[in-house]
């Protein structure tokens, strides 16, 4: 109780957190997306209001509504556009927290009509990467501290320890999708993993866990930066 309660760790600073999936357009009434909910970048948005931070939440296409505490929330839809707002809000962050599911890949060429099914056709649609929020902002010389997501179905250490270090992050989360954890559930449980050290946080409903990450993203983020 002392814990949730008392946890000013946060206090004096600018989170900023990105929630949600998010949709590429294919066209007027069709997209490319994926199942992330939201519910654990929302919850981390919540975490860090409750821990004292001044928090922006940059949320893709959700169902969700604001928690209280949060200062700003800029809702987005494309990949692009979560680029373009993140990058402007980070100037003014000292953390950054990607929860977002964004999507890697957009159709090459957005339909400004319907397309029209054509009988006994297949389709393929041709798409090109999107850029890569986290890696971007690593790449500025003065930027946040920043920490990832990395939701796996296989192999969640070796890959998230990758992403850790190609993109530059000061810490990385990683769970286990499937089997009734992480998308579209109510618990989920995470690895956190910093260049020098790792700690599980096991399965409990998303408001919990986000606390317990919190906690720990405020104890790194003294130790890296006073
Ligand atoms: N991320 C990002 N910009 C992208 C894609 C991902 O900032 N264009 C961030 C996510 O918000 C998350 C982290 O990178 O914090 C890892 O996302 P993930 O999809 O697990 O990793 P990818 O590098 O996209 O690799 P893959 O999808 O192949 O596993
Ligand atoms: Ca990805």
């Amino acid at each position: 109780l002392l814990a949730s309660f008392g946890n000013r760790s946060l206090a004096g600073l600018n989170v900023l957190v990105s929630a949600g999936p998010t949709y590429e357009d294919i066209d007027p009434v069709r997209f490319v997306g994926n199942r992330s909910s939201g519910r654990m970048g929302f919850a981390v948005a919540a975490a860090a209001a409750e821990a004292g931070a001044e928090v922006t939440l940059i949320a893709g296409p959700v169902s969700l509504s604001t928690p209280a505490g949060v200062a700003r929330r800029v809702d987005v839809r494309s990949a692009a556009q979560m680029h373009a707002a993140v990058l402007t809000a980070a100037a003014q962050a000292d953390i950054y927290i990607g929860a977002a599911a964004v999507g890697d890949y957009r159709p090459l060429e957005v339909s400004a009509q319907k397309l029209k099914k054509r009988a006994g056709a297949g389709l393929s649609l041709q798409l090109s990467e999107n850029p890569d929020i986290l890696a971007s902002l690593s790449a500025q010389t003065a930027h946040p501290f920043l920490v990832g997501f990395a939701a796996e179905t296989h192999d969640v250490a070796s890959y998230a320890q990758g992403k850790l270090r190609n993109k530059g992050l000061d810490m990385i989360a990683a769970n286990q999708v499937g089997g009734g954890l992480g998308f579209e559930t109510a618990d989920n449980a995470l690895t956190l993993y910093w260049a020098d050290g790792a700690v599980e946080l096991p399965r409990a409903a998303k408001p919990e866990l986000a606390r317990q990450l919190i906690a720990r993203v405020a104890e790194r983020f003294r130790a890296a930066r006073g």
